[in-house]
């Protein structure tokens, strides 16, 4: 049976795409308290001590503000470790995937985003997401950088359940209106990732999205409006306009338009995504519906 290597299955895509591949490869999990990135010494003894085909990074410092603050973690999580794993890989012959993010982009565009497009960081986060693609690409130009964005999935909270939440404890809820991407269901994510893992082994970079785009303050309101149709009881059921501008606590600067151009995987495997708001329903359906 071939043999898959998850970092970061502890995390909200990790977790899913570790229990999605296990149908038909053995997977070893890396969750953060098993292997720390931060350390390349603990990454290579890790990986010296198993035999794997393939190897998906889902592990990074994703905390945006926090990245602003703490920029040498930052780049050793995100950047340096990458580099690693990628040349590590390059020598044991085996197919690397990495997470990367809709972050590396500007938002300045203001159409969707293909892969050609010159990536433009402006935080900590999205600067060492671009060099950990960069380095895993000097590692080996067959490794894939698989950017995302608003992931959203069962395994851990994200936007969409602190809304719900927020919803049920008050009767006012704000979001974000002035600020675009598009939400993407880690059960979406493992399907394509599988893919790309063992019928479509193609090197570079990808970009994997639902379809739409939406802003935050969209987003929360159709997620109460599913919410409130399988019958939980809210407290709020609108979500009022935030502008991005007001967000006073944000340490590092967002990109205002983020979305992501899903072409060249859809040429590559025949797999059209479905639209954002068929996954969110669903994703609330499955998750909140019994409750
Ligand atoms: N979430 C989004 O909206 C989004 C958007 C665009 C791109 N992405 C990318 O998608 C990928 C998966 O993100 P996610 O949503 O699954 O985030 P997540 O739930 O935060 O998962 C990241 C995982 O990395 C682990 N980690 C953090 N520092 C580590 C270290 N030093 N060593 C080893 N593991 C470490 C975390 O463990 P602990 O939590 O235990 O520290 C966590 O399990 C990431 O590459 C992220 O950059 C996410």
């Amino acid at each position: 049976m071939r043999k898959l290597v998850v970092l970061g299955s502890g995390g909200r895509l990790g977790a899913a795409l570790a229990r999605y591949c296990a149908a038909d490869a053995e997977v070893i999990g890396f969750d953060h308290g098993a292997l720390d990135l931060a350390s390349p010494e603990a990454l290579e003894r890790a990986l010296e001590e198993i035999d794997f085909d393939a190897l998906v990074n889902c592990a990074a410092l994703t905390q945006v503000d926090y990245c602003e603050k703490h920029a040498p973690e930052a780049y050793a999580v995100n950047a340096r470790a990458v580099g690693v794993m990628g040349r590590i890989c390059e020598r044991r012959k085996a197919r690397c995937i990495h997470i990367s993010t809709d972050y590396v982009f500007d938002g300045a565009k203001g159409s969707p985003y293909v892969e050609a497009d010159e990536a433009c960081p402006i935080s900590v986060y999205g600067e060492s997401k671009r060099r950990g693609e960069i380095e895993l690409l000097d590692a080996s130009s067959a490794h894939l950088a698989a950017r995302v964005s608003w992931v959203f999935g069962p395994d851990r909270p994200s936007f969409v359940d602190q809304v719900i939440r927020q919803a049920r404890e008050s009767d006012q809820v704000q979001a974000i209106g002035d600020k675009w991407s598009t939400p993407t269901f880690t059960g979406d994510l493992a399907r394509w990732l599988h893919s790309l893992l063992w019928d479509h082994p193609v090197g570079g970079l990808i970009h994997l999205a639902q379809s739409g785009a939406c802003t935050w303050q969209e987003y929360g309101q159709y997620a109460l409006d599913c919410a409130a149709e399988a019958g939980i009881p809210l407290r709020a059921r609108s979500v009022n306009f935030q502008a991005l501008a007001d967000l006073k606590a944000f340490v590092a600067r967002r990109p205002v338009y983020t979305v992501l151009d899903t072409g060249r995987f859809a040429r590559l495997t025949g797999v059209e995504p479905r639209p954002w708001r068929e996954a969110v329903r669903d994703y609330i359906c499955q998750h909140y519906g019994a409750r």
